[in-house]
């Protein structure tokens, strides 16, 4: 939603800070700002309601000058969108401009008690009594690393701050308190961003500030510190491997269908990341757990949210076959409630018992309190995330990136690749631990994955088919989507693509669940997407589309390109490549995207950014 982006060094920060804003917008926004201030501390600002290219006329007619600045994109909470109500704020005396994510939930007693001081308020914000709060301390104590962490001291909310102050030219401070921040570092120059993709143009050195840190940026450096200590903290310089075009759509029209056409591109990383198909051999850099201690892990929780929870149950599939290890799989809001094991409070007894949490963002609220759940009961967690340094990272034993690249749509897609790909090939390393995978077998089944981004590419080079299928569903209300085995999870993903983007009431099943109640709703309005690839239950499959037939559905079967029989009972058939039933959810998944993608076109809906939905879910 809302987006800062901080600059100091030797350019001209107004150009960097409206081109580091710009790569936010497709996180919506109703105004934007950006204050500016030169070495003497001469500030301006300058705010915008609507899209950024408002703000960026009035500078274009009337441009600010200085080398140090803070931008925002706002999407109103507090107070309507309105110029006033427009990031950055300051105080009163206009000393020191603030621009904030997230909320300042004291806010309202806050301004009682500077309004009795005097202090006369111009907006509806909540962020507006922090410059306020800031001044005031930095006048008692003339210091701005104290001033900001007492100013800070009575503030209660999860939220991310830059701050300048006018009588400190030399410094732009970034706060983190639970809304994310990074710091980006060049050379002479430093920049502070709320998501890494604003500044990628510029640099990919980050800094990834955890929760209850504070940095101070100037032109020739950086310095973190503890909030609450004044400490100082030693940070690991992280350099992004993400390429500068993943803030852009490039050729296509949106975020979405570029991100499922860089599918293949995910495979290929993964396997190069973690794989030598010459050798038959896996290694996972940063799992944190010794082959020693994965050899006596008997049972294992899979906890994640959404698309990720999905991935999971393609994991358990994975798992139990290739590694032959029982799994669990929970949704994160469940799993924290449950009792997996007694409570030991961080010490260890649990040691054949092993936690997957599976994350994009690393940020979900839900996933990271069942992360802090399993390790309060002594389990180990390893981590299956996409965004580096991320919270979930930070508090897992051992992380596996899945190198999907910064996902931009609100629905998963190449992510999704990412956490069943890096799940294969860790149900590969767990079966060869265990001893039930030897190098041969090893090296045929990496052989095979590194066949199947080719095959996404045909999928993606032609999707004719997939259009003419959302051309005639796309006005339905409801939809079914089924499977069996591994065509379950990907139904359920193929619903939720569905529904997230296009807004029909879209529910997967499993196939053979829908005589027990769901059949109640099949007649001639109800469109049925039934994945029916080859396996062992691919019988049974063709059965469940027959009993759905006899009740006037309509099918669109996902089937393999060899298959004749199904195309007796499927009004629409979407052809996949024949593949070893473990890897034909990696196919399957892109003709369900790009039917949900094709039909929320249709349906003229903003694809990138649906309503009510938010891309990293913080909150429980
Ligand atoms: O960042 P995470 O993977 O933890 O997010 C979990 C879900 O919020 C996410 O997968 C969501 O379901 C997607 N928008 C679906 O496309």
């Amino acid at each position: 939603m809302c987006g800062i982006v901080g600059y100091i060094g030797t350019q001209q920060a107004a150009p960097l800070l409206t081109l580091g804003l710009s790569k936010l917008e497709y996180r919506g926004y109703d105004s934007a700002g950006i204050a500016v201030a030169d070495a003497a501390g001469e500030a301006s600002m300058r705010r915008a309601v609507g899209k950024l290219r408002n703000l960026q006329h009035s500078l274009d007619s009337a441009p600010l000058a200085g080398r140090a600045g803070i931008g925002h994109t706002r999407w109103a909470t507090h107070g309507a969108p309105s110029e006033i109500n427009s990031h950055p704020h300051r105080d009163a005396t206009g000393t020191v401009f603030v621009v904030h994510n997230g909320i300042i939930e004291n806010y309202a007693e806050i301004r009682v008690e500077l309004e009795a001081q005097g202090v006369e308020f111009r907006s509806q914000t909540d962020t507006e009594v922090l410059p306020n709060l800031i001044k005031r301390a930095y006048d008692e104590c003339q210091n701005l690393p104290r001033a900001i962490r007492s100013a800070l001291q009575g503030v209660r909310g999860a939220y991310a701050l830059a701050v300048m102050h006018s009588a400190v030219p030399d410094t732009v401070v970034a706060v983190r308190q639970t809304s994310p921040l990074v710091i980006g570092l060049g050379e002479g120059e430093n920049f502070c961003a709320s998501d890494a993709l604003a500044i990628l143009s510029e640099t990919r050195r980050i800094i990834f500030l955890d929760n209850g840190e504070m940095a101070f940026l100037r032109a020739e450096g950086v310095e973190v510190f503890d909030l609450e200590s004044g400490a100082r903290r030693q940070k690991e310089v992280q350099q992004l491997d993400w390429s500068a075009d993943s803030a852009n759509k490039g050729d296509f029209p949106h975020f979405m269908l570029k991100e499922v056409h860089e599918q293949p591109a995910v495979m290929e990383r993964l396997l190069h990341h973690y794989a030598d198909e010459e050798k038959g051999c896996i290694a996972f850099p940063h799992i944190g757990l010794s082959r020693e201690e994965l050899r006596g892990v008997r049972r294992i929780f899979i906890q994640a949210c959404g698309t990720s929870w999905h991935a999971g149950l393609v994991g358990k599939l994975l798992i139990e076959r290739l590694g032959l290890i029982s799994v669990d799989v929970d949704t994160s809001s469940e799993f924290r409630y449950r009792n997996v094991a007694p409570h030991t409070g961080g010490a260890i007894l649990d040691s054949d018992t092993l936690v997957i949490a599976i994350s994009q963002s690393g940020e979900t609220a839900d996933t990271l309190a069942g992360v802090q759940e399993a390790k309060e009961r002594g389990l180990k967690v390893i981590s299956v995330v996409n965004m580096p340094a991320s919270s979930i990272v930070r508090a897992s034993d051992g992380v596996i990136y899945t190198h999907a690249g910064p996902e931009v749509s609100v629905a998963s897609t190449k992510a999704y690749i990412g956490q069943i790909g890096a799940l294969y090939l860790l149900s590969l390393y767990l079966g060869e631990i265990h001893g039930l995978i030897d190098r041969a077998r090893m090296k045929r089944r990496l052989e095979k994955f590194a066949e199947v981004p080719r095959l996404m590419r045909e999928i993606l080079a032609d999707d004719s088919g997939i259009q003419r299928a959302a051309q005639r569903f796309w006005l339905a209300e409801h939809a079914f989507f089924i499977g069996r085995g591994y065509g379950q999870p990907s139904a359920l993903e193929g619903a939720l693509k569905l529904k997230e983007i296009s807004y029909i009431h879209a529910e997967g099943y499993a196939a053979g669940e829908l005589k027990h109640g769901p059949i109640a709703l099949i007649d001639e309005k109800m469109p049925v997407v039934a994945i029916a690839t080859q396996g062992v239950t691919y019988e049974k499959i063709l059965s469940n589309m027959q009993e759905v037939r006899a009740r006037g559905g309509k099918l669109i079967a996902v089937a393999g390109e060899d298959d004749e029989e199904v195309g007796k009972y499927a009004d629409f058939v979407l052809r996949v490549p024949e593949l070893t039933e473990s890897f034909t959810p990696f196919v399957v998944a892109l003709p369900m995207q790009l039917l949900a993608y094709h039909i929320a076109v249709l349906r003229d809906y903003d694809v990138d950014m649906p309503r009510n939905l938010a891309k990293s879910v913080t909150v429980e």
